[in-house]
């Protein structure tokens, strides 16, 4: 028997003509003289059915089917009855008429269901995860992720990029998680990095003159992992020659524009909204807001910080803030519901939760007393509160203060349905800080990479206050999550050397870690930027999922673990042997 269809394209187009479909026993029913076998391969499923009294052999033979089967089936295609029609999927108005059948595999019953939407525990589903990838959900997303890729290579080739691909046996790179290392037999003690992106090699990239580069590059990062971090995942990595911000983000915009009109059929607006790191962290609590629900947080240190409500008071006067979260309509939160609101800030640290209420009664708030009248209508003023809103306030250090409302935030779009699905709400994060301090380090680290500019009008500040230093870095968010990470790079010496002081690192360091990078500056090095995606995410938000190991073909545990292949696995002496390493202990 020879495939005349694939199971998916029999529709009414075929009606009347002869067909032989491959795939597997998606499900069987049995009807006493009737058997019908939904046959799948990854274009659909199409429904066949077998007559006792048309073709007696395939019948006997399709009551032996079990699911996952790998069955050969020839037939007519029917016009299914009035009644019979499933008008949900494409073959559902036609069904084939049996009449050869053909066992090319049994299967073992499988350990998940293929033709049920996602009852599986996800270790059964990692362990046995290319029967999981048989579920068309499973196919839709790497459908889905390979569509993509393809409009993301199209149209940067059209764009004149040119993708040039970088070594995975590397030297650390500088983005700032742990190596994955791997030994080197020919020079025994000296171990490659896997690379974290591809940094440093798009920079030296710019220093050939590559002018517009472009890799969807394997990046390689041992950190903790989360629903949207995997160990090993992939980058749309790109870098500029004679670029600023805005030819980068106009690229992009464009990009995304393409990419969703192509893929997906939906139109999404440009230019895309930005916010300054300030803004955000101060109106949303983060540095990833999600802009597809309101609920603004105001700073009401002013009027706050010398009213009467001793905990506001204080917080200012020990160089703290006074913030408030806007819940418009949650004016009717019960006692209750306000005191696990309470609750919830206390585990994420704060002192505590202030409410207050407006409605056409009047104001309630613990505070009211304390604050009196005056000060009451200046914050229903400032926060422009309308009869039946909500707002909750939270006081203590900026940081401390931005993460508590920022996480209440999102917690209560959540509880109170705000959040809009496919409203896609892309936003530009700038004017990052450059640096971080470090408790732990005691000292700066770079928030982006070492090689990130800072804002010339800031840069004066590298030697007196290095924390107040803004960077030409950039994110790219969308619905609360960061796709994308970029800056304008520092392209003269001077400059390099002044953020490496700042960072507390020394000269013969930096030769050590990127003399190849730095000597290479030193040859005629163009003004360049650029940015990464993580492209697991992007095609995650494209797909709907909550985690990117949705759209991973065979992705890891939180514990970094492969259970399909077993990796990491112990291996064989010899090969320890010649690389001269010994483990010290194996748990
Ligand atoms: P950054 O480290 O911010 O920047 O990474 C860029 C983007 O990569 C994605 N990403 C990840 N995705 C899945 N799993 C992970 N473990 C993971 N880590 C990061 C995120 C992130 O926004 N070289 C710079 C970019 C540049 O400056 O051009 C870099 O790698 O979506």
């Amino acid at each position: 028997m020879k495939r005349s269809a694939s199971c998916g394209q029999v529709t009414l187009d075929l009606v009347g003509q002869s067909v032989t479909v491959m795939g597997w026993v998606h499900r069987r029913r049995d009807h006493g003289g009737l058997v019908f076998v939904d046959v799948r391969d990854a274009q659909g499923w199409v429904q066949v059915v077998f007559n006792r009294q048309i073709a007696a052999a395939a019948y006997e033979l399709a009551e032996r089917l079990r699911v996952e089967y790998v069955v050969a089936i020839s037939g007519v295609v029917n016009r299914r009855e009035t009644g019979r029609e499933n008008p949900r999927i494409a073959t559902g108005l036609v069904e084939i008429a049996g009449q050869r059948l053909e066992i090319l595999n049994e299967a073992r019953t499988p350990p998940l269901h293929i033709a049920d939407q996602g009852e599986a525990d996800e270790a059964v589903r990692l362990r046995y995860r290319y029967l999981d990838l048989r579920r068309p959900e499973m196919y839709a997303n790497l459908l889905l992720r390979h569509r993509t890729f393809k409009t993301i290579r199209d149209f940067f080739d059209a764009q004149g990029f040119l993708e040039v691909e970088t070594p995975c046996l590397t030297r650390s790179t500088p983005e700032g998680a742990r190596d994955y290392l791997v030994p080197s037999r020919l020079q025994p003690g000296y171990f490659y990095a896997l690379p974290q992106s591809p940094q440093l090699f798009k920079q030296l990239l710019m220093v050939s003159g590559v002018d517009r580069y472009v890799q969807l590059a394997r990046c390689f990062r041992d950190e903790d992992l989360r629903a949207d971090r995997q160990p090993e995942f992939t980058q749309l990595d790109i870098e500029m020659a004679f670029v600023d911000e805005e030819d980068i983000f106009g690229l992009l915009e464009q990009l995304f524009v393409h990419l969703y009109r192509q893929v997906l059929n939906v139109e999404i607006t440009r230019p895309f909204p930005r916010l300054t790191y300030q803004e955000a962290m101060t109106r949303y609590g983060t540095d990833k807001p999600d802009l597809r629900y309101g609920l603004p947080i105001a700073d009401l240190s002013g009027i706050l910080g010398e009213a009467g409500f001793k905990v506001f008071r204080t917080a200012v006067a020990s160089g703290g803030v006074v913030r408030a979260l806007q819940v418009p309509g949650a004016a009717g939160l019960s006692r209750r519901e306000l005191d696990e609101l309470n609750q919830q800030t206390l585990e994420l640290g704060a002192a505590g939760l202030t409410w207050l209420t407006y409605t056409e009664q009047g104001v309630r708030s613990p505070a009211a007393k304390s604050l009196g009248e005056d000060t009451l209508a200046k914050v229903i003023e400032a926060l422009g509160l309308n009869a039946g809103d909500l707002a909750l306030f939270a006081a203590g250090p900026a940081a401390l203060v931005a993460r508590v409302l920022g996480q209440l935030r999102v917690r209560l779009a959540g509880q109170l349905g705000l959040v809009q699905p496919g409203s896609w709400k892309f936003v530009w994060i700038t004017h990052f800080p450059l640096l971080e301090y470090s408790e732990e380090e005691g000292k700066f680290t770079a928030a982006h990479h070492p090689f990130t500019s800072p804002r010339p009008e800031d840069a004066g500040l590298l030697e007196t206050d290095p924390g107040a230093v803004r960077a030409r870095a950039y994110d790219l968010v969308l619905d609360g999550v960061e796709l994308a990470s970029g800056s304008i790079r520092i392209h003269r010496r001077e400059l390099q050397e002044r953020v490496f002081r700042a960072l507390g690192i020394e000269k013969d360091e930096a030769e050590r870690r990127f003399g190849f990078l730095l000597e290479a500056f030193e040859y005629g090095t163009p003004p360049h930027g650029g940015i990464a995606f993580g492209l697991d995410r992007v095609v995650m938000m494209m797909a709907g999922c909550e985690s990117i190991r949705e759209v991973i073909a065979f992705p890891k545990t939180s514990s970094a673990a492969c259970p399909l292949t077993g990796a990491p696995t112990g291996v064989d002496p010899r090969q320890l042997q010649e690389l001269q390493i010994q483990p010290v202990r194996r748990s």
